[in-house]
């Protein structure tokens, strides 16, 4: 089957396309449209992501998209005659009535196009930024209303997780699922979600550690920030931080290790990032400091937040037994984290699976294929029990 799959949480605007069959066991599938726009650029003015601004770019880049995937996919074909009836569009109508642009561009992508051969819908529902993920529901909830398929629901943090299960196969362009051990643990690490997920089995989720305050993909952007280094934060910061271990050099002081006490699973990264600006302003400010400095400071803060990843995950893996670990979100395209990970996991003889880096921050590929399977479950939108936390599609 053909599955569309479109993004909108944050900052990234994203369709895919995939090609595919089989169940959990022997599931199989082509990636054969793919179309992304990231606006990274425009949100570095804010040094984050501002939630309307992002609102505003989704609605304009979701049609321009659609069509940049679906002529990838060969799936894109002119309209002999008007594909929607009058009921469809005027149901578009009430729908779209506060997305004026989005609604204008779909109305003339329906009149241009005919029906591309898709089976069904899956769109990001949360969570993520409110304004932001509305618009890419209401937007899949109209390609649905029109082409008469139907949507399924995705939560993003279960699309985070599917991709680190990702693999290819022989074939090219062939991909298929990981077939982990459970329990698996899974460590979520983005700009937006900091948490830890227990896996009994397939589909079994428990969250058990989340962050208190800052995600810590925000604490990475907000310390990159406040040396004056670009928006996002996390790259820049982890390469400073490299340059700095392979010199030998460390920083004239030592970060607190956050919540290391903490008798649970539980992460704090607010506090961290203040101890860094004090630290800062004692080296005399984040715009004078030197590159050495700057790559000193990058060091302590990816030691300091590294060491606790390492020291909370050997915790989980023993309180829970775990046979698996994974982690994914924009923050496991880190090498460090990932290295020390890796170590643990070889130290404590379980398996560890990460994704492909370029994989590692948000895309559509990863609400398709998490959208597959809900699809298979039948959790269409509308008859879908949704965990907390999560937006409604009714
Ligand atoms: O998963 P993602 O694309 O968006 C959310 O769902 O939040 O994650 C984006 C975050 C940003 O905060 C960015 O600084 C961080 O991932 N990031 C990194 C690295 N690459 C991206 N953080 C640390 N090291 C990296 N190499
Ligand atoms: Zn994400």
């Amino acid at each position: 089957m053909k599955l569309l799959a479109i993004e909108t949480s944050c900052d990234e605007t994203a369709i895919c396309v995939i090609d595919a069959d089989g169940t959990i066991d022997n599931f199989r599938y082509k990636q054969v449209g793919n179309a992304l726009f990231s606006q990274v650029e425009l949100h570095k003015q804010y040094g984050g992501v501002f939630p309307s601004l992002a609102k505003r770019e989704h609605a304009k880049n979701l049609v321009p998209l659609l069509i940049e995937a679906l002529t990838q996919a060969a799936l894109l074909s002119p309209a002999a005659r008007p594909s929607a009836s009058k009921a469809q569009l005027d149901e578009l109508k009430i729908l779209l009535t506060r997305e004026e642009e989005l609604f204008a561009r779909l109305m003339l992508f329906f009149a241009q196009y005919d029906k591309p051969a898709i089976d069904a819908i899956a769109v990001t529902h949360g969570p993520g930024l409110e304004p932001a993920l509305w618009v890419g529901i209401n937007f899949a909830r109209a390609l649905s209303i029109i082409w008469n398929i139907p949507l399924v629901p995705v939560n993003h943090m279960e699309g985070h997780i599917f991709m680190s299960l990702d693999e290819p196969t022989r074939d090219p362009g062939v991909h298929t699922l990981n077939a982990p051990e459970f329990p698996l643990l899974a460590l979520l690490i983005s700009g937006g979600h900091t948490e830890f997920v227990h896996m009994s089995e397939w589909f079994a989720y428990q969250r058990v550690g989340v962050t208190r305050d800052d995600a810590i993909g925000e604490a990475f952007d907000k310390v990159a920030r406040l040396m004056g280094l670009p928006y996002p934060g996390g790259p820049e910061i982890s390469r400073r931080a490299h340059v700095a271990r392979e010199a030998d050099l460390k920083a004239p002081f030592t970060l607190t290790r956050p919540m290391l006490q903490s008798g649970d699973l539980d992460f704090s990264f607010s506090g961290i990032k203040t101890a860094v600006r004090k630290e800062v302003e004692a080296l005399g400010g984040g715009e004078t400091l030197t590159e050495e400095q700057k790559n000193m400071v990058a060091r302590e803060f990816e030691d300091a937040v590294t060491d606790v990843f390492v020291k909370k995950t050997r915790r989980a893996i023993e309180e829970f037994g775990t046979a698996t670990l994974i982690i994914g979100g924009g923050v496991a395209a880190n090498r460090y984290i990932k290295e020390k990970l890796q170590e643990l996991c070889t130290e404590q003889q379980i398996a560890f699976l990460v994704c492909n880096p370029k994989d590692a921050t948000d895309n559509a590929l990863m609400i398709a294929l998490a959208g597959y399977f809900r699809f298979l479950r039948k959790e269409f939108a509308g008859e879908v029990l949704v965990a907390e936390g999560n937006l409604l599609l009714t």
